[in-house]
């Protein structure tokens, strides 16, 4: 039986996705590498590092200039969230939370992401998360589903007992690797590979996501 929702962060209760591909950009763009939107959709949800290498495509880099390259994304990300309140919670990403709460359902926050405490806490919705797993949670991230055993681990169930809500291809077969059911936000050739995909969470309520996970409503 469902007991718990695990959800990524950015791209998923708030739109930090962008942010992050706007910071890729613009170190890209500096470098003078090729770099567009669609490029970006294969950087969803993958760490720091992996997305560098992934923008550099096999180019040789030293690492120092690997390690200055993260350090200027990282400083440049930081620029866009510092303005980041609860009002930059996605639509409908409250409402669920506080539902899925109110039925007795745990929530926890899986994100590959290093900054996911300060973005949570700028969202003011760290007393919605019975747990954080975060970039510092784990050495292997997404697609490894290291993060999601641990966040599950944190709550004190197994996978099965808990599903996976993310936007990126990475985390779905995160989610899939580690044995929980997942729901994909976003189109389907990003998360076709989900349990059920929806475009985001605008009015979505428990019992719509339990119907099509063919899970029964606890009331
Ligand atoms: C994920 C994002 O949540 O976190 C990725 O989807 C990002 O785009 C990754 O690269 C790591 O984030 P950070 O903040 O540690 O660089
Ligand atoms: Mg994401």
């Amino acid at each position: 039986m469902l007991r718990a929702f695990i959800f990524d962060l950015d791209g998923v209760l708030t739109d930090t996705a962008e942010y992050h591909y706007r910071a890729w950009k613009r170190v890209a763009d500096e470098a003078g590498l090729p770099f567009t939107r669609d490029d970006n959709e294969h950087l969803r949800g993958v760490s720091r590092r992996e997305s560098l290498l992934l923008i550099l495509k096999g180019r040789p880099y030293p690492e120092e200039k690997i390690q200055a390259m993260m350090a200027r994304k990282n400083n440049y990300y930081l620029e866009f969230i510092k303005e980041i309140s609860p009002r930059d919670l996605l639509p409908g990403a409250q409402e669920l939370l506080e539902e899925l709460r109110a039925n007795d359902y745990k929530t926890a926050l899986g994100s590959a992401s290093k900054n996911a405490r300060d973005v949570v806490e700028r969202l003011g919705i760290d007393s919605l998360l019975d747990a954080i797993s975060d970039g510092y949670s784990v050495e292997r991230q997404k697609p490894a589903p290291d993060l999601f055993l641990h966040a599950a681990a944190q709550l004190g169930l197994p996978p099965k007992a808990c599903v996976v809500v993310e936007d990126a291809a990475a985390g779905i077969q995160a989610a899939k690797a580690g044995g929980f059911r997942s729901i994909g936000l976003g189109p389907r050739e990003r998360v076709g590979g989900a349990d059920m995909t929806l475009l985001n969470l605008v009015g979505v309520h428990l019992a719509d996501l339990l119907k099509a996970l063919h899970e029964n409503h606890p009331g």
